[in-house]
């Protein structure tokens, strides 16, 4: 049995905590939360570090906000140098933090292993993969990571080993796809209307296609996407475009449509979507 030390104790932190909890003792600590495990107590006793923190975008949608992660990872690495422990970035992050932070301890085995649980069913999506991605600097850092990983989930999906920053651009690639089908799912439903036909109808049997799938065809009675990740992860990789000169306008144009079309911006309501609302 191993202890595993999870930093974030909100919906990723407590789906990673019940999950592993099934086979390996867990330890936790959350900002202001007393039943928190102090963070040197944690680093010291654990086998794996995840930290499952807030990653914002900044409220005037220039990009994401690294501010809590920063802070947590200066505190942590320096406990954790030449301990052979991984800590473990499972917070969406953008391409090239874990890289960055490697760099700044290279003591330290970082990680990185995206997750690709939905809020409504955390707990049984996080033990239910389609796969599994680790982004590890070294092979003993990921085959142990990996392990961790067969032993409560077993064998029944496929785990991808590589590069930290690869792991990083496989979720934002994840979301912002969902994102765009959205969009276009919303300007396809907008002329089946003018049409006088019936949108569901016409989703139910272009869904029905598995080049294509039937997930992101809805559209809810809002318009567009909401909620917290898929606004905030578009806004992060657009705004890591930008400052990398890469031309991202079929990205850019989905953000814009969404900001029109979305009756109500729920993410800026929702903590830790926004930086302005932690
Ligand atoms: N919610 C999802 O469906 C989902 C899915 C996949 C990935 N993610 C990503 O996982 C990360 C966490 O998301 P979440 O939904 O679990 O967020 P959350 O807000 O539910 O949980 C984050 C927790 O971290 C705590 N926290 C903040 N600052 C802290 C600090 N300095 N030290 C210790 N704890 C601190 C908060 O109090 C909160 O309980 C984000 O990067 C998010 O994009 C979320």
């Amino acid at each position: 049995m191993a202890t595993i030390g999870i930093i974030g104790w909100g919906v990723v932190g407590k789906a990673t905590g019940k999950g592993f909890g099934k086979k390996h003792k867990i330890v936790w600590n959350n900002k202001n939360d007393k039943g928190s495990t102090p963070i040197e107590d944690l680093c010291g006793k654990s086998d794996f570090v995840f930290l499952c923190l807030p990653t914002p975008m900044r409220a005037d949608h220039s990009g994401i906000d690294l501010s809590i992660m920063d802070k947590v990872i200066d505190k942590v690495a320096p406990l954790m140098a030449s301990k052979n422990t991984p800590l473990i970035i499972k917070s969406t992050v953008i391409p090239g933090t874990t890289a960055k932070y490697a760099k700044k301890y290279p003591k330290v085995e970082f990680a990185m292993n995206p997750e690709f649980l939905t809020e409504v069913n955390a707990p049984w999506d996080f033990l239910h993969p389609d796969r599994v991605v680790i982004g590890a600097l070294n092979e003993d850092v990921a085959n142990r990571i990996a392990r961790l990983h067969r032993d409560v989930m077993g064998y029944k999906f496929r785990i991808f080993t590589t590069d930290p920053t690869t792991a990083e651009m496989v979720k934002y690639m994840s979301n912002t796809y969902m994102a765009t089908k959205v969009i276009f799912a919303n300007e396809m439903a907008e002329l089946a209307e003018k049409l006088g036909i019936n949108y569901d109808d016409v989703a139910d049997m272009v869904g029905a296609d598995p080049r294509i799938g039937k997930s992101f065809l809805k559209v809810s009675p809002f318009g567009g996407f909401g909620l917290k990740c898929f606004p905030k992860d578009t806004v992060a990789i657009l705004g890591l475009a930008k400052k990398l000169g890469t031309d991202l306008s079929v990205l850019q144009t989905v953000w814009n449509k969404n900001l029109k079309i979305r009756k109500v911006k729920d993410w800026e309501g929702i903590k830790g979507a926004v930086n302005n609302n932690l």
